[in-house]
């Protein structure tokens, strides 16, 4: 059965739409192979994005992060796939991309990621994170009812 996970294309990716483009082409091609099951562009106040990273509050990138997070807009997916998850992290590559460019190239972050702090991608870590953040950025999306048609 495929599972859920959710997926940003940070401000960094989405002010290329030439990039963009490529990445969500790539995302569903062979051999990703993950089905776009709802995608949405989104532009944070900066209370949403403190919000988001409440668990980074008080780290020094905390307030660089939410800068970044506000500078433009950012494509929110819900991705679908068998082990959706893991496969999404691992696709897109360790934290900071210059770390990834040695220990995983090819990924997304090595190829694409700026910086520590703009690097490009986010995944959700777990299932019950994916079922908080699809909750909150697509709260009209029905995760049960999508299940029960799969
Ligand atoms: P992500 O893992 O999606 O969510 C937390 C974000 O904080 C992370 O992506 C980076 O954008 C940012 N971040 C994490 N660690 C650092 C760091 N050491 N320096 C700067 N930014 C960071």
């Amino acid at each position: 059965l495929p599972q859920l996970t959710l997926a940003l294309l940070k401000p960094d990716i989405v002010v290329n739409p030439t990039i963009r483009n490529q990445i969500l082409h790539k995302i569903q091609s062979h051999p990703h192979s993950f089905t776009i099951v709802e995608q949405k562009d989104i532009l944070w106040k900066l209370a949403q994005a403190k919000a988001f990273y409440k668990a980074h509050e008080g780290r020094f990138f905390f307030e660089r992060l939410c800068g970044f997070m506000t500078s433009g807009k950012f494509t929110a997916l819900i991705l679908a796939r068998e082990d959706a998850i893991h496969y999404w992290r691992q696709l897109i590559g360790p934290t900071h991309p210059c770390r990834a460019r040695v220990v995983a190239p090819g990924t997304l972050r090595a190829t694409y990621g700026l910086t520590d702090t703009r690097n490009s991608f986010h995944g959700s870590d777990s299932d019950d994170t994916a079922k908080r953040e699809i909750k909150l950025f697509f709260p009209d999306f029905d995760i049960d009812e999508w299940r029960r048609n799969q």
